[in-house]
This record gives structure tokens, sequence and C-alpha cells, in this order.
């Protein structure tokens, strides 16, 4: 069997807020490789440090001690056109998740895919499509005044999404989302995962929802407190 390159590989990773008397750490010796098409989940209580270690892998932060590589990207060295490229081939879902007020549904998402070079005729299709699996096929030519909070979330899914990016970084996706919606989105993920080989960490605090993931690591005080496989092979 070929041995393939993890997806995303972190060795020693501290990371610390503020300088002097002001620092304070928050992570702690991380430690995490992902394999490619992995689905994984983080978890851990408030301030654990979860935002923070996304943030990181997003490249939205530069790494200050340890090794963390992305993608084939060294995120250590990454700098200018490089660091552009890398984050062009991310789909990060954000906590807070702005729409712009003026921009219906439909064109949120053109917006994003506009932002990808894509040789691809039927981008409006597509688009259409990936709008209609997240249950906002009627709902297309709303601006976000008109959508839902649930609904205007999962316009910021598509928008993470419609680039096809290898790897998703999503910080609690799906919270204010219902249940039917919260099993659209976790499919939606998983099937990236197994069918496109996309790579998706996804931090959520849901129990409800960890079984979805191949893997759920915890955090806790900014230390990794457990590492597990949720669906390793059942006795029959
Ligand atoms: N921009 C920031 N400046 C200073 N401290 C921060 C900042 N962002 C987060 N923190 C602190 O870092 C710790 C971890 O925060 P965060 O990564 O957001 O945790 P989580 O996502 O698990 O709730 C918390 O103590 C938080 O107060
Ligand atoms: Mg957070």
């Amino acid at each position: 069997m070929l041995q393939t390159d993890p997806a995303i590989q972190i060795q020693g990773l501290d990371f610390s807020f503020g300088r002097e008397e002001a620092r304070k750490q928050v992570l702690f010796e991380i430690n995490l490789e992902v394999a490619p098409g992995e689905f994984v989940i983080m978890t851990g209580p408030s301030g654990s440090g979860k935002t923070t270690l996304l943030t990181l892998v997003g490249a939205l932060r530069r790494p200050q001690n340890g090794r963390l590589i992305s993608i084939g990207h060294d995120l250590n060295a990454l700098r200018g056109i490089g660091l552009e490229e890398y984050r062009s081939q991310l789909g990060f879902i954000f906590q807070l998740h702005n729409l712009f007020p003026a921009l219906t549904a439909f064109e949120s998402v053109q917006m994003s895919a506009d932002l990808h070079p894509d040789p691809e005729q039927n981008k409006a299709d597509r688009i259409s499509q990936l709008l209609g699996q997240l249950g906002l096929g009627e709902r297309q030519d709303y601006r976000p005044d008109r959508l839902s909070g649930g609904q205007r979330q999962r316009v910021a899914i598509a928008r993470a999404l419609i680039h096809q990016p290898d790897l998703i970084l999503a910080d609690e996706p799906t919270a204010a989302l219902d249940a039917e919606n919260t099993e659209i989105v976790l499919n939606l993920f998983r099937r990236l995962a197994a069918e496109q080989g996309t790579t998706v960490m996804m931090i959520t605090q849901d129990a409800r929802v960890f079984e979805a993931a191949d893997r759920l690591v915890q955090l806790v005080d900014g230390r990794i407190h457990s590492d597990q496989n949720t669906n390793a092979p059942q006795a029959p």
C-alpha cells in the first residue's frame, strides 16, 4: 500500500497571546496528525483553545513555536503568494459568519466562486446545486435580512465549499442549526471526505454530533486531553 503524507501535521505547537507581563499561553505542546480525507471533530470547554488552533491551521495566525504543516505547506515558512495559494485551498467557516447584506444567497456564493480560478462553464448550476443540497433551493434569491440564522449559516457554508477546497476548517458551523439541518451539513462533510478526499476539521461542543466524525480530539486548557477514533470497527 502506498504511504500517503498526512494532510495536517502538528508537532510541539505552543501559542501565546500578548507580550511580556500580559503574555498568556493558550496552547501547549499540541501534537496532531490528520490523514487526507479524515473527518476530525475538535471539542472541549469554552476557552480551551479550539478556535486559536483552527486559526493557526488556517494560517490566520502565524505559529510561534513548533511545526505546522498543512496540505503540503509549511505554515512556519509561508509568506506572500504561497500564503494566498494555501488559503485559496481552504474552506474556512467562521464562528461569526458575515454575509454582505446587499447580496442574495446565490450572489454570496457566486462571489466566493469568482475569487477562485475555475475553468468550468456551469458555475451557476453548481452554485444552485450546492444551495439546493443545503436546503436553500427556494431561498437563492433572498438577502440575509429575509433569511433565518440557520439559513444564513448554511449560505456561509455554501460559500466556503463552492470552490471544492482540499481542507475544510469549520468553527461551530452547526451551532445555529436545528437537528435536521445539522444532519444535512454533517452528511455533506462526510460525503466530501469519503468521495473527494477532503480533509475536515470541525469544532463543535454538541456531543450529539460526535459520532459523525472519524475521530474526536478533545482540548482542555490548551492541551490535547484525548484523541480517539469514533468509528472503529464494531464487534459483530
Ligand atoms: N485575540 C485574543 N487575544 C487575547 N486572548 C485571546 C484572544 N483570542 C482568544 N484568547 C484567549 O485564548 C484562550 C482560548 O480561546 P479560544 O481559542 O477562542 O478558545 P475556544 O475556541 O476553545 O473557546 C481563551 O482564554 C481566550 O480568552
Ligand atoms: Mg471558539
